[in-house]
């Protein structure tokens, strides 16, 4: 089915100047840009999106690096969408993810690991909810 997923380019992979480079990435594998911008997450807006991960341990250290630099923040549409996208971002943490995906070629460690992607339809939901509303989407 045709699925959107809310992709983020961390503060690392901006920072090295590599959007270009992620976005190629998407687009060569099905992958639609559908809406874009880049945020420089406040403290409260990064907490609020890993809302999930809020009693883990690593939780002071993600907020800390995702409000380190600005982010570029993106909307991707296409078959499988979901799923798609986090087999080109490859394992979260990039030691263990595949040779070709994201993670391997562009990141450094858990934390600074280039690229976020939705992991479930419910998941997206919410996560485009938080930086789109439907008018800043342009499908089709
Ligand atoms: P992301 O997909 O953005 O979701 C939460 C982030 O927390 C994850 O990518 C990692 O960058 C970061 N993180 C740090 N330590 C861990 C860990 N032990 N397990 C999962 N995520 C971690």
């Amino acid at each position: 089915a045709i699925e959107r997923t809310l992709s983020i380019i961390k503060p690392d992979a901006v920072n090295k100047n590599i959007i270009g480079k992620i976005y190629s990435r998407f687009e060569s594998n099905g992958l639609k840009i559908v809406a874009a911008k880049m945020v420089y997450l406040s403290e409260r807006e990064a907490e609020g999106f890993y809302a999930v991960h809020r009693e883990r341990p690593f939780f002071r250290d993600l907020v800390k690096f995702m409000t380190s630099g600005p982010v570029m923040v993106q909307v991707l549409e296409g078959e499988n969408a979901i799923a798609k996208n986090r087999d080109l971002m490859g394992a979260t943490d990039p030691k263990k993810a595949a040779p070709g995906t994201i993670r391997a070629d562009f990141a450094s460690s858990i934390d600074a690991n280039a690229v976020h992607g939705s992991d479930s339809p419910e998941t997206a939901a919410v996560e485009i909810a938080y930086f789109f509303p439907s008018s800043e989407i342009y499908s089709r």
